[in-house]
């Protein structure tokens, strides 16, 4: 598994960005685990090269959602292929539930990724 532990890079506004990995080193529609501090997150690259960044956990039953099959912009949990939205968070009908999806900037070739500030401070 591909893991990377952060610490926060800066606090702007209600959002700490974590430096997560440099762009091009980010592989197309393959998930990255990213610790930032207490909180798992799944990064992607979709073959459009939109970042996206999402909670790593299955709503269902905490599958690693950095390990699922990206197909589009959705990810399959590697579970039990739950199929959620990578731009909205939300599980894909008949399936219900959501994660929370995180906002993504890129800057000089490196991708931040925004957690709420307050979720940091309390970790
Ligand atoms: S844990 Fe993700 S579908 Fe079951």
């Amino acid at each position: 598994m591909n893991n990377t532990t952060l610490h926060s890079a800066g606090t702007e506004g209600q959002l700490a960005w974590y430096a997560a990995v440099a762009y091009e080193d980010l592989a197309f529609n393959t998930g990255k685990t990213i610790r930032c501090d207490a909180t798992e997150v799944a990064l992607f690259k979709l073959s459009s090269g939109t970042i996206r960044a999402i909670q790593n956990r299955c709503p269902h039953k905490d599958g690693v959602l950095a390990e699922g099959i990206v197909a589009g912009e959705h990810v399959f949990c590697p579970m039990h292929d739950r199929k959620i939205d990578l731009m909205s968070g939300l599980v894909q009908a008949p399936d219900t539930g959501c994660v929370t999806t995180y906002p993504v900037r890129i800057e000089d070739g490196q991708i931040y990724i925004g957690l709420p500030a307050a979720k940091e401070m309390a970790s």
